[in-house]
């Protein structure tokens, strides 16, 4: 793939961007901002580490230039406000909702056959606002979240059995925020199910703290995160770039599958050159179920929120 656009040079899109060149799986990555000389100061900056730290992706930076992301194959999206202390994802939507269906167009403009990653929040209703005014198959729009919902699951267990996180298997579905669901049942260290190695009470507060992972990081810091959120969209890029087929926790449209219709959540998929090449369908127990519905209502009613703006006309 000759050209990969971030747009959004915040700290999740220059991390983002930061993290695919050191990969090098790209000649160009182009950094777009609407603030004058930010994406071309964070641009340069990365491209100056690249002797030191070796790699060959180009890393440019531009100011609203869309020609310049002309013919890329994957572009990802983190334009937005991201969250405040005490500012709820909702809130986000009306802001974002406009920013994401305008850069959205702007960028299918130069590249219609690009696949399109979308970070900003609230994710799933972002995403289905980046595939609506993308008017491209769903298969080829969506978003990331799962993949940073098990990183931090992964890491509250890592720490509490004082294991490697590389050694940790897991799965998470659901939307991104309170109502995401880890599943327990499908997590595992070096195949040995948690259930043997932790208690319920423990297991449970490291669901909790998962789910409120993305607040945590905002009380602390008084911005959302941004090492975490870059490093998982540029997993995702790798996994479509080199066509590796990871099955990967992905906000996807689902057409019946889990019983939802028409609705983006994040499920199990697989990632590679085309970009969703399957959805993948658990064989959840009636608890996983229903917990997933219940994420799937609270998402529908931010999609409400959107659909009360009139911002695509029908
Ligand atoms: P940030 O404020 O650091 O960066 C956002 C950037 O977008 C700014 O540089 C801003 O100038 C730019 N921007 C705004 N409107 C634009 C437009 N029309 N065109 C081009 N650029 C534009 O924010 P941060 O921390 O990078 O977060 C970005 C988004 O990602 C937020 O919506 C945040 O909530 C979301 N997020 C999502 C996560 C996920 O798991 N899906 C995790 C972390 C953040
Ligand atoms: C996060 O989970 C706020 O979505 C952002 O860190």
């Amino acid at each position: 793939m000759e050209r990969i656009t971030v747009i959004g040079a915040g700290n999740v899109g220059a991390t983002c961007a930061n993290v695919i060149a050191h990969k090098d799986l790209v000649k160009e990555v182009v950094l777009v901002d609407i603030k004058e000389g930010v994406a071309e100061g964070k641009a340069l900056d990365m491209w100056q580490t690249s002797a030191i730290n070796n790699f060959d992706t180009r890393i440019v930076g531009v100011t609203n230039d869309y020609l310049r992301t002309k013919g890329s194959g994957i572009v990802v999206i983190t334009s937005g406000v991201p969250r405040k202390p005490g500012m709820s994802r909702d809130d986000l939507i009306k802001t974002n909702a406009k920013i994401i269906v305008d850069v959205t167009e702007k960028v299918i403009k130069y590249s219609p056959e690009a696949i399109i990653i979308v970070v900003s929040n609230p994710l799933d209703v972002m995403t289905l606002a980046a595939w609506k005014a993308a008017n491209k198959p769903s298969r080829k729009v969506f978003g990331m979240a799962g993949i940073l919902d098990t990183g931090r699951y992964t890491a509250f267990i890592a720490n509490t059995l004082d294991v490697s996180p590389k050694d940790i298997q897991a799965l998470l579905l659901g939307g991104h925020g309170d109502s995401m669901v880890p599943l327990r049942r499908y997590t595992s260290v070096k195949g040995i199910p948690i259930t043997e190695l932790l208690g319920k009470a423990e297991i449970d507060k490291i669901v909790e703290r998962t789910r409120k992972g993305g607040g945590e990081l905002v009380n602390l810091m008084g911005t959302s995160a941004w090492y975490a959120p870059g490093a998982a969209a540029a997993k995702m890029v790798e996994s479509i770039v080199d066509d590796q087929k990871r099955i990967f926790p992905v906000c996807a449209m689902l057409n019946g599958e889990y019983g939802i219709n028409d609705l983006y959540i994040g499920v199990p998929v697989k990632l590679g050159k085309d970009g969703i090449e399957e959805i993948i369908e658990l064989n959840l127990n009636e608890r996983e179920y229903k917990l997933l519905q219940e994420s799937a209502i609270q998402v529908r009613e931010l999609v409400k929120v959107m659909d009360n703006l009139n911002i695509f006309g029908d």
